[in-house]
């Protein structure tokens, strides 16, 4: 029957627990090689050390200005940290949103570069760009310090008088923000448009960094996980094909199942499949259907609303023009993104309990209490992901007892309380 064909496709996206604890056991060793110095180099998860190694006192002050490079989002913000028997961190914004040219950047030095003179001032230390995601092509940036990018450009600014003194990773900012508040959070995880998460690695597994006392943050870079191979049983054509039609193709496999930059396009790649087959819309392509793009994050946050009714998820399908829906189409268009978010969900549980089991063990632990610091997006609107990730985490790392806390603007915050971190101890040598 029509229902069963649609079931068997459908169950390709459903993973079991054998099949999510495999995820996990694949992630923790992908966490190992990528801090050990042999295996490094050729590790998909590059668990970089970000040279955090102290949170915040309580004791810094200073007026910083953060520049917030997110995925949906470009903040600027001014942050004031104030010291004294109440911390308190006053923060101003501004939001712009990327636009397309800037992102792509064909070519044009000029945009790419105008792009990195909003973007750069703030950074000391150096930083080379390893490789845009997230639908970043900019030219002339790949594999250069894009701190020096930055103060060029602020240099040719000559009212200014900015000290860079920060790069921050946005997953490491929002472990930051939550740490000021609460001394547990040890993690930063990011689900937005990209996915990523960073943790307090001790010293001596750190092995890129000279010293064994203490401990420092690792921005994983976790969203590159898969792409040796990692998650190729689990991965179906649904993927291949996104994969395939991106701007990186082969890279950030991991990232590519679980963020809403890439969530909307397997389902429209099912809804494809099945109304080639006829099982869906009649059997009708429509040439929107065929258009890359259109199903936002938004869009699988809205259909998943469980007060929403049928008749609802039926007015947002002709909204994005897919016009010939009948009711039981609605009803297969909802059920496949809860297979998709579901599964995104499960996956990224699974690299979390990875994480958390980890911990556990440095500490060589029988029960850990932590708390995980998230941002982004698709975590923060969708209904069910926190939920599924909190379930799949009980089940994968069931002696860790994990506390999500959602962040908010957790970068911009979290850099200035890094500057402010780095500024004090400046200070305090001179
Ligand atoms: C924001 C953070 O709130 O979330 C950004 O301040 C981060 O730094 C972003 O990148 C992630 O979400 P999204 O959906 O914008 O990619
Ligand atoms: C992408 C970026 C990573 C970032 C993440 C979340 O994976 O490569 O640096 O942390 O998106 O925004």
């Amino acid at each position: 029957t029509q229902h069963a064909e649609r079931q068997h496709i459908l169950d390709t996206l459903r993973l079991s627990h054998e099949q999510l604890l495999e995820v996990k056991r694949r992630m923790s060793e992908e966490i190992c090689r990528g801090l050990a110095k042999e295996t490094h180099s050729t590790a998909s998860v590059k668990m970089l050390p970000t040279f955090v190694r102290s949170t915040p006192d309580g004791t810094e002050r200073g007026d910083f200005l953060a520049l917030d490079l997110g995925g949906t989002n470009f903040r600027v913000l001014l942050v004031k940290v104030r010291n004294g028997k109440r911390r308190s961190v006053e923060m101003h914004n501004k939001i712009y949103t990327i636009p397309q040219e800037i992102m792509h950047g064909t070519g044009d030095e000029v945009t790419s570069f105008l792009f990195l003179a909003v973007f750069s001032p703030f950074l000391d230390s150096h930083g080379i760009l390893l490789r845009w995601t997230k639908g970043f092509r900019a030219t002339g940036c790949e594999g250069e310090d894009v701190v020096q990018l930055l103060k060029d450009a602020i240099h040719r600014q000559e009212e200014f008088d900015l000290d860079v003194v920060a790069l921050v990773n946005d997953a490491v900012g929002t472990m930051m923000t939550c740490g000021y508040e609460d001394l547990e959070c040890e993690v930063g995880l990011i689900v937005g448009t990209g996915t990523n998460a960073c943790y307090m690695e001790e010293m001596h597994n750190v092995e890129l960094v000279e010293g064994e006392e203490g401990r420092m943050c690792i921005n994983m870079e976790w969203g590159a996980f898969g792409d040796s191979g990692e998650l190729d049983d689990f991965c179906t054509e649904f993927d291949r094909a996104v994969d395939n039609s991106s701007a990186n193709p082969g890279k950030q496999r991991y990232e590519k199942m679980i963020s809403g930059m890439y969530l909307g396009e397997i389902v429209r790649n099912i809804l494809l499949d099945f109304t080639s087959k006829g099982l869906l819309f009649r059997g009708k392509l429509s040439e929107r259907l065929k258009t890359r793009g259109i199903f936002e994050t938004r869009f699988l946050s809205q259909i998943e609303s469980d007060r929403l009714a049928l008749r609802q998820v039926r007015s947002i399908l002709q909204h994005l023009g897919l016009t010939s829906s009948t009711c039981d189409d609605s009803i297969l268009v909802k059920e496949v993104c809860t297979v998709v978010a579901r599964r995104a969900a499960q996956l990224c549980g699974a690299g979390l309990a990875a994480v958390v089991d980890k911990i556990r063990q440095n500490r060589s632990l029988s029960h850990l209490r932590i708390t995980v610091g998230v941002d982004g997006t698709l975590y923060k609107l969708h209904p069910h992901f926190s939920s599924i990730m909190r379930e799949t985490l009980q089940d994968l790392a069931p002696n860790c007892e994990v506390t999500l806390v959602q962040s908010e603007d957790g970068s911009g915050k979290g850099a200035a309380l890094i500057t402010a971190v780095a500024c004090r101890i400046r200070d305090a040598g001179q």
